[in-house]
């Protein structure tokens, strides 16, 4: 029998570290012919080559270039180029993995020409429709006859929605896989002493969801609540390009420089960034990643957000919901300063080898 030939899709920055582990996967068990296909949703060295070299992924086989552009233009234009690779390539299975908008263009795709697809991170929801990934993520779930669970929660989520049951697999957390394989590696980056700061004596923000970045008053908020913060403990921040660029448009350059122990940096590789991570005595994340990061690694996380699709990290990790609101943010932070933060435990299933099972569910699957 020939070797079935898979098709894994990336796009933009969090679904690297998911594809990797995968392909490395399904590569050792030797039984499919594999191809890598970018969307180019991200495009900058930051936003993306680096973590093909830090995570040892190989190139792409077929990049689609799309960039940037409204929701709309970006989804569309991903739609209309990966049509044409699944009729060029004619895949047995696409895999597709999150929730950005690369990831449901692909989906659809695949429900119209009857490939079946994949979805690596299935089952997550926050119910918060304002999120532009909440949608993402129901219309893939959808249209996905393979949905790939992280957590019970997932599984739950998803036959609340009348998901077949034959179609949901808990296969535990790849993000997790990706994390344990590289965390020695990245902690001897020693990227804190280049940022300038002590191994557990800094706080690692990240900012980027258009909920906290896009309106001024949100992000001049989350300004008022570093200001304070950062007395007390140093904060590093790489900075993603969009929350750059409302820094510049809403003229709040000069306040954060102003904040002598808040230290901006350009965004940082997958190594670089673990190490950061790995290392921080606290967490500040709008990021959905970050908070699954933040409980497998143990470290107190409060996430400046209203909600989660991640509720797990919340009932069983070291996370916390803390809301935009400077004083509630202030408050938390101190507490988890003074040494008062969540210890939480790893859930199940996020130990490594989910990857693994994800690999052996797409060798043994067949539509029925
Ligand atoms: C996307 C995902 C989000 C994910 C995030 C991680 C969607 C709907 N959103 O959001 O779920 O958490 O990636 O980063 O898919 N830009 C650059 N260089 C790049 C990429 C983007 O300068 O390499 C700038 C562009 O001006 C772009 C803006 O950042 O317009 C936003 O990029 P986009 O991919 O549209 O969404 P993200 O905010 O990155």
């Amino acid at each position: 029998m020939s070797k079935r030939k898979i098709v894994h899709v990336v796009g933009a920055r969090p679904n690297f570290m998911k594809i990797a582990p995968v392909m490395r996967a399904i590569e050792r068990l030797g039984c499919a012919e594999q191809r890598l296909v970018h969307t180019g949703q991200h495009y900058d060295f930051s936003m993306s080559d680096v973590f093909f070299t830090d995570l040892g992924m190989p190139r792409a086989d077929i990049h689609l270039g799309v960039g940037s552009g409204s929701h709309a233009e970006q989804t569309a234009k991903v739609m209309v180029e990966f049509e044409r690779v699944c009729l060029e390539q004619k895949p047995d299975m696409v895999v597709v993995a999150g929730d950005v908008n690369s990831t449901m263009a692909c989906a659809i795709d695949c429900a119209k020409l009857r490939v079946p697809c994949a979805h690596v991170e299935a089952g997550l929801r926050s119910f918060d429709l304002d999120m532009p990934e909440e949608v993402n993520r129901m219309v893939t779930d959808r249209l996905c006859e393979i949905l790939l669970t992280p957590s019970a929660d997932g599984d739950e989520n998803l036959r609340r929605e009348g998901t077949p049951e034959e179609r949901i697999f808990r296969v535990g957390n790849v993000m997790i896989d990706s994390l344990l394989a590289h965390l020695p590696k990245a902690k001897a980056t020693a990227s804190p002493a280049r940022l300038g700061v002590e191994p557990g004596r800094y706080a690692l923000l990240t900012l980027h969801r258009p909920s906290n970045v896009d309106d001024r008053r949100v992000l001049g908020g989350l300004l008022d609540a570093l200001a304070q913060i950062q007395l007390v403990l140093p904060i590093v921040f790489p900075v993603h390009p969009r929350t750059r660029k409302r820094l510049d448009e809403f003229g709040l350059g000069p306040r954060v420089a102003a904040m002598k122990a808040l230290t901006l940096c350009e965004p940082l590789g997958y190594l670089e960034f673990l190490g950061l991570t790995s290392q921080a005595k606290l967490i500040l994340t709008d990021s959905g990643g970050l908070q699954e990061e933040s409980t497998a690694l143990g470290i107190p996380c409060l996430t400046l957000r209203e909600n989660t699709e991640r509720p797990i990290t919340v009932a069983q990790g070291t996370n916390t919901l803390v809301g935009r609101d400077p004083a509630v943010i202030v408050s938390e932070a101190k507490r988890v300063i003074d040494g008062h933060g969540k210890a939480g435990r790893i859930p199940e299933l996020w130990d490594g080898k989910a990857s693994e099972r994800v690999a052996r569910v797409l060798r043994d699957w067949h539509r029925v």
